[in-house]
């Protein structure tokens, strides 16, 4: 109720507000200024205690999403969204013109990640207001890193995922006044929505593209090294590093070795990528599997597991629950 409230006093003072400009042309500017400061201490009181202030924001999706991995600090992921679009509620008065965020990541009940974003330009589209991520870190939560690895496994293993994205927004907006334009700041508007991302889906779609080369050693054990292409369809673009998986005769679950797949840097769309299967000390019979694989072709299943970065724990540990299958074709072409 005590919402409800304030959401039409905002409305009522939007309305005098945005009709200032025509009928109340003899109104001072400083009048002006008086009446879009109350506006903006409404917006500052009710907004700025997390849970219990009035919600400003109504949804927030995200048409994409970079994560970046790179950095040797598994806790530190660059994150950036080159579209963001925040719903406001009806009757926000003002044209915004900028914002900048404090966000917290919310998995599961979890506060697994916070970022914050630089001042960017937006603009309001109806309710709408649209506008960008830069590039920024994602700090994991060292207390829930697991949760962390958790959200990851669920964008990596799961058609879709919803999680929280919670907060402040700090927003700039212009006020028109007879003789000047004024930027105002509005900060610490709380907001708290529901973000669904187009996930992975456990890489269902990794094409054979090529074979680069095949060796086998002395020793027997072997080296099969092909380009292969991961179509993604979601919005997530995920730069991995070298990603390790364990290999199996899909049909059989006999032990192939290990498969990385170098520089995993995927975005929507096509991505081809260098995949190296190597046998390993769990390859029981290297020497068949090199013969069989050569002249029949073979189903591979590809698991991830705790390890699967080499460098990121956190990552490692998401990829760990990821399980699909590429079809590897005959590689001895006839001659
Ligand atoms: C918003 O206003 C602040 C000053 O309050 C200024 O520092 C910032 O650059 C402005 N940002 C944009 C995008 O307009």
């Amino acid at each position: 109720m005590k919402y409800a409230f304030i959401t039409f006093a905002i409305v009522m003072m939007a309305a005098a507000l945005s009709s200032s400009s025509n009928s109340h042309v003899g109104a001072s500017p400083r009048r002006l200024i008086k009446r879009a400061m109350t506006i903006a201490q409404c917006f500052k009181i009710s907004g700025t205690t997390p849970g219990r202030g009035f919600q400003a924001v109504s949804s927030i999706t995200l048409g994409a999403l970079d994560l970046d991995f790179s950095d040797p600090d598994p806790l530190k992921i660059t994150l950036s969204s080159p579209d963001m679009k925040v719903g406001v509620i009806p009757g926000l008065p003002v044209p915004i013109t900028g914002a900048r965020q404090n966000v917290i990541l919310v998995d599961k009940g979890v506060e697994i990640a916070t970022f914050n974003t630089p001042w960017v330009p937006g603009v309001m589209n109806g309710n709408v207001l649209e506008t960008t991520v830069g590039s920024t870190t994602l700090n994991v939560n060292y207390a829930n890193q697991d949760q962390f690895s958790a959200f990851i496994a669920s964008l990596t293993t799961n058609p879709a995922h919803t999680f929280t994205l919670k907060g402040t927004v700090d927003v700039n907006f212009t006020l028109t006044l007879p003789f000047s334009v004024r930027t105002i700041t509005i900060d610490g508007i709380y907001f708290e929505s529901d973000v669904t991302l187009k996930g992975f889906s456990n890489f269902p779609g990794i094409q054979f593209v090529e074979l680069i080369e095949k060796t086998e050693n002395a020793d027997k054990s072997f080296t099969i090294k092909s380009k292969v292409n991961i179509k993604s369809a979601s919005q997530l673009s995920v730069k991995m590093g070298d990603v390790r998986f364990n290999t199996f005769d899909a049909v059989s679950s006999e032990p192939i070795g290990v498969t990385t797949l170098e520089q995993l840097n995927l975005v929507p769309g096509d991505n081809f990528i260098i995949a190296v299967t190597t046998s390993t000390s769990a390859t029981t019979n290297p020497h068949d599997i090199f013969t069989r694989v050569s002249k029949n072709g073979e189903k591979f299943r590809l698991k991830g597991f705790a390890a699967s970065s080499a460098t990121d724990t956190i990552l490692g540990n998401g990829i760990a629950a990821v399980e699909t299958t590429v079809d590897i074709p005959i590689l001895d072409k006839a001659a």
